[in-house]
């Protein structure tokens, strides 16, 4: 997740630029840099700035290479491909071409290869440089205009894009485009701004144009020009010839305060999250499922596939949050691998003098990538001669730098102390990777692999359809939890659903502050029974698979004993949910994925218990969000 932003107008605008980066730095700050059209000397010049790092030093770097003109185009980077650095920073220069891009190109590999074998030479490692040398070899192809080749090179590509694009030959004019990330046009007194949200543009017009997929416009000091793309590409070299129809869009009024335009006009961050994540699912898969092939792309994973058939043993660290997702990801590794899996807390096994070694993958999971404990682990199970594959979201972080291979999460920056999109996405990261490793073990039919994919790729669509109903849950937590001041919570659930129960638990006590245990359903008569009383609300997570008969007993069981039952049931559940106080309900998903969808009514439980109370939802007391010492 990338800010990006561009403006055509009258004023000089680098430090207009800067500005309205400094207003998505919230979407990564990993590099950051401008490139500008100067027509001052009569030959218009196309000057670039980059710098790795926050803002402040594009800032130093712009005082000492200043940038003048009118037109230009900026971007803060959060890593996907290719490690921070001043190669790797946008804009990326080829030939008079500079363009920036928030998102990922699925198919950067293929084209790359495609155009080293045409003798282009690349200078990063990053899938937006592939863009930017397929716009130059439109126009070098004689393409009609800068906007002609930026259609022409997007039927090109797969994958998630906004970009924006300048050319020294047209110094009046910045394209821009949208497909699957965000981008919003701002309309002004003779100039035009676009941006990756709407704060980039509040200081300068509260008239905006919210972009859809398919979406190519022309930007020019006296306004906009929007086509649409009907057929986006498919990758494939004879796909450039998209067809288009000019579409007209209004602006709308934005009213928003510029703080609640930063969170899209969500009251919290953590509320925003919860609602991302099933777009930051998609980005997570996005490149990744190979549904035409019943796998998953091995060149993501970064482990070879000797060495997927060597492996003797996974274990799986992490702390918090993550720490939940490694439990349910043990099980699907033993389910779905038929590896011998098991789960480490990293502060307990990295001073454990634990058996570990050759043959063994140790799969560290860690939103920031940057936990000391983590860390510590990474580094011992290395030094034991253990392999080890980084599950990170921050990329470039400690933890994949100090391990074997590592897979991203693409869930964008997390800013909520409360981890939530990240642990749905390392839940994906989790299962790409059992799947993966089944199918090099043969322990996975490519049926059932194939199955799994496609119902995976489905998963964003029952999370939005979960998400709807937040107004309900926020009703149950006013009722169950705040009006009934709850001091203590229980959270039960059985197999994939026991580290979702750990994981509601985890939520409601970091930033409600009530006090929660997350329990092994199976384990309820060996001690915790005896909380039960009229005043413990009871959180039963309960989807249907194959767990539902028992712990609907557990219900049962809590009900006799006056205990307040709230369900987290399956749409049209009539059993658990005629005896339980209030439902949570989700949809249908295949029994193996229903972690993805049941941890939301809770995400949101905790959220709205915290907020009804008034505590500070993204910044609870005594938290961090990065742990970085033991
Ligand atoms: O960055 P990491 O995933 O390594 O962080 C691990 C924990 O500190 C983190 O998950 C923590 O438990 C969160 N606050 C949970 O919401």
């Amino acid at each position: 997740m990338c800010g990006i932003v561009a403006y055509v107008g009258q004023q000089s605008c680098a430090s207009l630029l800067v500005e309205g980066l400094r207003k998505l730095e919230y979407r990564g700050y990993d590099s950051a840099g401008l490139a500008i059209l100067d027509k001052a000397s009569g030959e218009t010049v196309l000057g670039v700035v980059r710098a790795v790092g926050k803002l402040a030093k594009l800032d130093e770097a712009l005082r000492e290479k200043p940038l003048s003109g009118t037109v230009g185009i900026g971007h803060t980077r959060w890593a996907t491909h290719g490690r921070p650095s001043e190669a790797n920073a946008h804009p990326h220069l080829v030939g008079d071409v500079a363009v920036v891009h928030n998102g990922i190109l699925e198919n950067h590999l293929e084209l790359r290869a495609e155009l080293t074998a045409m003798g282009r030479k690349f200078s990063s490692e990053t899938d937006t440089e592939i863009a930017a040398h397929l716009i130059d070899l439109e126009l070098s192809r004689g393409a009609s205009s800068l906007l002609a080749a930026v259609r022409g090179a997007l039927g090109r590509v797969r994958g998630a894009y906004a970009i924006a694009v300048v050319c020294r030959k047209e110094p009046d004019v910045v394209v821009v485009a949208k497909s699957f990330s965000p981008l919003v046009v701002g309309v002004g007194e003779g100039e035009t701004f676009a941006a990756s949200d709407v704060p980039a543009l509040l200081a300068h017009t509260r008239d905006v144009i919210f972009l859809e997929d398919g979406d190519l416009c022309e930007l020019r000091a006296t306004g906009v020009k929007i086509e649409r793309m009907i057929a986006l590409g498919d990758g494939s070299p004879t796909s450039a010839a998209t067809r288009v129809v000019p579409v007209e869009r209004k602006p709308r009024r934005i009213d928003w305060s510029p703080a609640q335009a930063e969170k899209q006009g969500y009251k919290h961050f953590m509320l925003k999250e919860i609602h991302e994540q099933p777009t930051a699912i998609e980005n997570t898969l996005r490149g990744r499922v190979l549904l035409e092939e019943g796998d998953v792309n091995g060149a993501e994973i970064g482990l070879t596939e000797a060495q997927a058939r060597a492996i003797k043993r996974v274990v799986l660290v992490a702390c918090g949050t993550s720490h939940h997702a490694t439990i349910a990801g043990r099980n699907w590794i033993e389910s779905i691998a038929r590896v011998p899996a098991s789960v480490e807390l990293a502060s307990e096994l990295r001073y454990r003098d634990a058996i570990l070694g050759e043959g063994d993958l140790v799969i560290a999971v860690s939103q920031s990538g940057e936990t000391a404990d983590t860390l510590a682990a990474v580094r011992e199970a290395r030094r034991r001669g253990a392999l080890v594959l980084a599950i990170a979201n921050v990329v470039g972080s400690a933890i994949p730098r100090a391990s074997d291979a590592a897979l991203y999460t693409h869930a964008g920056p997390e800013i909520g102390v409360a981890s939530t999109k990240c642990f749905t996405t390392q839940l994906a990261a989790l299962l790409m990777a059992a799947i993966w490793l089944g199918r090099r073990r043969e322990t996975l039919e490519p049926a059932r692999a194939l199955e799994l994919l496609k119902r995976l790729v489905e998963v964003p669509t029952a999370m939005r359809e979960t998400l709807e109903q937040a107004d309900a849950v926020a009703k149950v937590a006013r009722r169950q939890i705040v009006s009934t001041d709850a001091r203590d919570c229980l959270f039960l659930g059985r197999g994939l659903s026991y580290p979702i129960a750990l994981e509601g638990a985890l939520k409601l006590k970091e930033i409600s502050y009530v006090h929660a245990e997350g329990y092994a359903a199976g384990e309820m008569k060996h001690g915790p029974i005896a909380l039960i009383d009229a005043q413990m609300p009871i959180v039963v997570v309960a989807p249907d698979d194959s767990h539902y008969e028992k712990i609907a007993s557990n219900v049962q069981e809590v009900r006799a004993r006056d205990g307040r039952v709230i369900a987290v049931v399956r749409k049209g559940d009539s059993l658990i949910g005629s005896i339980a106080q209030d439902v949570l309900v989700v949809p249908f998903v295949h029994q193996e994925l229903t972690p993805f969808v049941t941890v939301l009514p809770l995400q949101l439980l905790s959220y709205y218990a915290a907020d009804f109370k008034g505590t500070d939802v993204d910044q609870p007391r005594n938290l961090a969000k990065t742990v970085t010492v033991e």
